[in-house]
């Protein structure tokens, strides 16, 4: 089964973001997972547009933002212009999420719908034509290196069994706690991208790490 690479910068050194992106780039990486988190939806606070246009210099692979924070719409536009190939919005947050969704459209970038561990895969029955990815959380937002919720294996599939239905082939993308131990039940439950922090920065050797983890989905 093929799928992509997602590395998250958020366990790699941000001291040294431009030397990561190249290394997880050279180990094959296909698109560039950032998570911006505003000490609010979650209790962490990472990074906004400002490092996001200054990865664009540097990445030579789409930039897929995950944003972890309260109010999406505030910021759409931002993170836009600086460079988001993807954008990713969380349905916990979002009255109108039919309308946020158009409007990441009408900026030109792929917009995708994240649903936490505790939220049901029904929240996208009625958006699934407006959405070109969905993002399931292995683990509840907001840190890296956390483990994973084994149930969202069965979450995968009731999500392709739904999309499928619905007509959509939108790709499930999966982030959260995974490793080599788990990567080849994420792929074969349908999961198309794969996000991965620290099992891909956490030993200091990206593309390595990534040839393993590629490795071990097979
Ligand atoms: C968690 C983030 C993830 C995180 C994944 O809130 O959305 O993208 O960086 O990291 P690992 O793979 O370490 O769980
Ligand atoms: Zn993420």
């Amino acid at each position: 089964m093929s799928f992509q690479m997602a590395p998250s910068i958020l366990s790699a050194d941000f001291a040294h973001l431009a030397r990561d992106i190249a290394a997880a780039e050279a180990g094959g990486a296909d698109l560039i997972h950032v998570d911006v988190m505003d000490g609010h939806f979650v209790p962490n606070i990472t990074i906004g547009p400002p490092v996001v246009k200054a990865l664009k210099r540097v990445a030579t692979r789409p930039l897929d933002v995950h944003l972890m924070v309260q109010d999406p719409d505030a910021y759409l536009n931002a993170f836009a212009a600086a460079g988001a190939d993807m954008l990713s919005v969380h349905v916990e947050v979002l009255p109108h999420l039919h309308r946020t969704l158009e409007a990441i459209r009408a900026l030109g970038v792929k917009a995708g719908v994240v649903l936490n561990p505790s939220t049901p895969v029904s929240m996208l029955e009625e958006v699934a034509s407006e959405v070109d990815h969905v993002l399931l959380m292995s683990v509840n937002p907001g840190f890296g290196g956390q483990k994973f919720i084994p149930s969202t294996l069965d979450k995968i599939r009731r999500t392709r069994a739904l999309l499928d239905r619905l007509g959509s082939r939108a790709p499930i993308e999966v982030d959260g706690g995974i490793d080599a131990s788990n990567i080849a039940a994420v792929v074969s439950a349908g999961a198309q991208i794969i996000v991965a922090g620290q099992s891909v920065f956490g030993g200091g050797h990206p593309a390595a790490a990534i040839a393993a983890l590629r490795a071990a989905a097979r």
